[in-house]
């Protein structure tokens, strides 16, 4: 008899827990957590495995594979340079986002200058992946396909033909016929995965993976995976959905704050040349009470546009509304502009908002929130094409952000062309590295005086 027990694991984090939670106590997640059924232990799995030679440290080669490029630019410089043999590389974001569209397009780059490329999926039909690659103009020269949702069927092509480059589409409706628990499970996404990696390392074949991204959480997330990939990368969209940024928010074999610009189309994804004009609309219509910040993501740093509007209040106590960012730091940053700069606020209604939905909790966005603010306030439009980071002190000083490199190598890849940064800040060097022309600002006067004289 094969005994299981029963667990609840978290299809965001992965965390599991003998009872049911309504709330995941490790990642905060609500009504993440699914009942999975896990086989017990199998005692005999000791036995059976084969004691094998250590290796002498000495006589072991750097036999490290080198770096093979797709020949799709913007591909290429996420990943730092290409595919690495042996590794597996995990592709995220939410369903029609392009996923399998630009994996298929990696594939034909690979069959082409590699070698063979299986591309397993679980879930399209050959036919349909066929008219995909019509429609994108993929020749399919050198890829096989698989349509299959069992991981042993997987396992065994791969064996058998030993491609260069394997793909897996998607890892959640892919599950092996060993666990009881349903594709799209945290215990069967681990295995899947884990099964894969083992599989391809000693063919020297890449596995890219597909993960979904759901807002429900009903299926195991990419997070739960995170540290079975070598390279995991995101596919995610602009607000103007016409867009797509291939990031990698994980990268053994490379840095992970590139970004891949591609535009959506109908003929696949076209990789965006210049980036410029993603935010020219912006550009062309400086607009009053507008402002692009910088925000650093957990890792990454992320452009936002942030608004303002300022209009005499018709009530005794103005409205102060701060939507995506912190209200008492709103507040303050009002006293100061009062105090500090002169405006004079004290009897008008605010409203900040950050567009798209966004919520940014960072002290970097301060001088933006205020120039927003006095663009409003003042009726001047702030150029466009400009990005303003800096924190603001109580004295209306600025103070230095962190990263502050890697925000304006940000700004410069997506088309800006000057930067707003803290005087005391090392601005001048930057310059240099990213691009793009700073203007160092020491006072919350200072930067008021470049919005009335820009
Ligand atoms: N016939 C078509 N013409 C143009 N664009 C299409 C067509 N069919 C699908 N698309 C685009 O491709 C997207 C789906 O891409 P796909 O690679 O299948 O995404 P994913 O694998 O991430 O779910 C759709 O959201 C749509 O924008
Ligand atoms: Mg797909
Ligand atoms: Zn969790």
């Amino acid at each position: 008899m094969v005994r299981t027990r029963t667990l609840y694991a978290c299809s965001q984090c992965g965390a599991t827990f003998p009872r049911w939670l309504g709330k995941c106590s490790e990642c905060g997640g609500w009504n993440t957590l699914t009942e999975e059924v896990r086989p017990a232990k199998p005692r005999e799995a000791r036995r059976l495995s084969i004691a094998r030679p250590p290796e002498l440290l000495a006589e072991i080669g750097t036999d490290s594979a080198p770096m093979q490029p797709v020949g799709i630019e913007e591909f290429d410089r996420v990943t730092g340079g290409g595919l690495v043999a042996g590794s597996v590389i995990l592709l995220s974001g939410e369903p029609g986002i392009g996923k399998s569209t630009l994996v298929l397009q990696v594939a034909e780059q690979i069959a082409s200058r590699v070698g063979p490329v299986l591309y397993a999926s679980g879930e399209e039909s050959t036919g349909q992946i066929k008219r995909r690659a019509e429609r994108v103009g993929v020749s399919g020269k050198g890829v096989a396909l698989l349509a299959t949702t069992e991981l042993e069927d997987v396992i065994a092509t791969t064996e058998q033909t030993r491609p260069a480059l394997l793909i897996v589409d998607s890892v959640q409706t892919t599950a092996s016929s060993q666990l009881d628990s349903a594709a799209g499970t945290v215990s069967q996404v681990r295995a899947v995965a884990q099964a894969l990696a083992a599989t391809v390392k000693p063919t020297n074949t890449v596995a890219l993976l597909i993960g979904h991204v759901t807002k429900d959480g009903s299926l195991a997330g990419p997070k739960v995976l995170e540290h079975l990939g070598d390279t995991v990368l995101a596919l995610e969209s602009d607000s103007s959905r016409q867009y797509r940024l291939l990031r990698a928010t994980k990268n053994r074999f490379g840095s992970t704050d590139e970004i891949g610009l591609f535009e959506m189309t109908s003929q696949g994804m076209l990789p965006v040349a210049d980036p410029s004009h993603l935010f020219l609309s912006r550009d062309e219509d400086a607009r009053v009470g507008s402002v692009v910040v910088s925000a650093v993501e957990g890792s990454r740093p992320l452009l936002f546009e942030l608004q303002a509007l300022v209009a005499p209040s018709g009530y005794s106590t103005p409205q102060r509304v701060a939507r995506g960012l912190d209200g008492r730091r709103l507040a303050m940053l009002l006293a100061v502009a009062e105090r500090r700069a002169g405006l004079k606020l004290g009897g008008h209604d605010v409203f900040v908002n950050v567009t798209g939905g966004l919520s940014i909790d960072e002290p970097a966005i301060d001088l933006g929130v205020m120039l927003a603010l006095a663009s409003s306030h003042l009726d001047v439009p702030v150029p466009g094409r400009t990005m303003v980071t800096g924190e603001i002190g109580l004295g209306g000083e600025i103070r230095p952000v962190s990263q502050l490199s890697r925000r304006l190598s940000e700004a410069a890849k997506l088309g800006f062309r000057s930067a707003i940064v803290p005087g005391t800040d090392r601005g001048p060097a930057e310059k240099s590295r990213s691009g793009l022309k700073s203007i160092p600002v020491n006072k919350v006067e200072d930067a008021i005086d470049w919005l009335r004289s820009a």
